[in-house]
């Protein structure tokens, strides 16, 4: 992948509307049922970034056809359960730690052998936690010492387990929910801490009898999905950077309509408000049975809090933005109980760290947190780690910067986030590439 940089500077004021793309969990669950669904799915709203597109090329070398009818819609022609053939070559997921996952579930259970590879920061991220439980199931999978390339054997008879996740992790969740679709008996899990549950209102929507409830899923073997059009709320996570931004730049005010809003996303909000972020919900409605909204927000200023250790998990992949916001408030933030952040597309406590260290911020490390003194950032080159959103929280602290920020490193916004820079610069920003 080329190294693209960016510089981010102070712009004007943030103001205006904008649309953020399509949610990227669902995005890849809405391609899995459908590709082993019964009959013809379309789904709107789909994320165009290079994680999902490599979902549907993944499933697309298994046998599944998928025409993209427009930008942002896909009609995907299932194969039901048994339907995928298998390939030699290995499927690529790319950065996807969500794809990878899920598929090595969804793989575990069919006749054929399957390898799956990954980029160069996938091919770092621990598989253990997914290999370990579908081992338990009767799977049979190889890895490199826990990490990527795996390769899973087909033709294995699964069984279903009872397990509780060592971790809050709705990647293994799903990985486990989708190999027990192919299991004998009864799949059973139990979270430490309730994790997105779009894999299981998605199983429902497809028509498979599932049991949940916050931090409980189970399910049966045996049973058909039938197709079903998904529409794909904007994703929280995106939205994420420009809650920040407009609260961090003073005279802002943006709105970004038709948010995902399901509770399990939105930890962000509630942890902005706290700090005295003014966001406000409006046209609160179901889509796709999914709550969904318009998010106002507006410059407001912001004050240091102690993180509640309960948000952590509905605000995962948030960390990066949120670090921007406390470096900028009045006061220190602690954040604990989110050593999780150690394991996602980069180190996201230390690769933060680093970078706002370079722009002047203070903050300590702590094995599952940091504590953050809020003070003025200045201009300084920083490091994205091959981590999307690192590079787009860099992109917001820019924004509120002395002078530029270099960050180098930027092409990986393609895979949660098309087009960031250019709606960043339409509400205000100031970023552009550099050679
Ligand atoms: C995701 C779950 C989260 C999140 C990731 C997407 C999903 O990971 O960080 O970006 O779609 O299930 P974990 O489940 O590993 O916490």
């Amino acid at each position: 992948m080329n190294r693209l940089d960016w510089s981010s500077q102070p712009g004007r004021p943030l103001r205006g509307r904008v649309q953020v793309p399509g949610d990227k969990s669902v995005s890849h669950r809405a391609l899995m049922l459908a590709a082993i669904a019964e009959g013809d799915s379309r789904i709107r709203g789909f994320l165009e970034g290079e994680d999902t597109r490599a979902t549907a090329a993944v499933l697309a070398q298994l046998g599944v056809r998928i025409e993209t009818t427009t930008a942002g819609e896909r009609v995907v022609h299932g194969v039901g359960l048994h339907g995928l053939r298998g390939v030699s070559q290995p499927l690529d997921c790319g950065n996807a730690g969500t794809g990878m996952r899920l598929l090595t579930g969804l793989l575990a259970g069919q006749a054929f052998d399957s390898t799956l590879v990954g980029d160069a920061s996938l091919s770092k991220r621990p598989m253990r936690r997914v290999t370990d439980p579908l081992t338990q199931m009767g799977a049979r999978i190889d890895t490199r010492e826990g990490l990527p390339p795996l390769h899973v054997h087909g033709g294995r008879s699964l069984h279903g387990i009872r397990y509780a996740l060592p971790v809050a992790s709705a990647q293994v969740k799903s990985a486990l929910l989708l190999a027990g679709l192919y299991a004998d008996g009864e799949t059973g899990i139990v979270e430490p801490h309730p994790t997105r549950d779009y894999t299981e209102r998605m199983l429902a929507a497809f028509g498979w009898p599932i049991r949940f409830e916050p931090g409980h899923a189970s399910l049966e073997g045996g049973h058909v999905l039938h197709a079903t059009d998904v529409d794909v709320p904007a994703d929280f996570s995106s939205a994420a950077f420009f809650l920040v931004a407009a609260s961090i730049v003073p005279g802002s005010e943006l709105r970004l309509p038709a948010v995902g809003l399901n509770p399990r996303r939105t930890g962000l909000l509630q942890a902005l408000r706290l700090m005295g972020a003014d966001i406000t919900i409006e046209q609160q409605r179901e889509s796709g049975g999914e709550p969904v909204g318009d998010l106002v927000v507006r410059h407001a200023p912001l004050r240091g809090i102690e993180l509640p250790e309960a948000l952590v998990p509905d605000m995962i992949d948030e960390f990066p933005a949120l670090f921007v916001a406390a470096a900028v408030a009045s006061g220190s933030t602690l954040v604990r109980g989110a050593a999780e952040l150690r394991v996602k597309e980069s180190d996201r406590i230390a690769s933060m760290a680093a970078g706002l260290r370079v722009l002047g911020a203070s903050i300590e490390e702590t094995p599952d947190g940091a504590i953050i003194h809020g003070g003025r950032l200045g201009a300084g080159s920083v490091e994205s780690h091959l981590d999307h959103r690192i590079a787009m929280s860099f992109a917001v602290a820019g924004l509120v910067a002395g002078g530029p920020v270099l960050i180098h490193g930027c092409s990986h916004v393609a895979t949660s986030f098309p087009g960031f820079l250019e709606l960043a610069n339409g509400c205000g920003f100031a970023l552009r590439a550099v050679d």
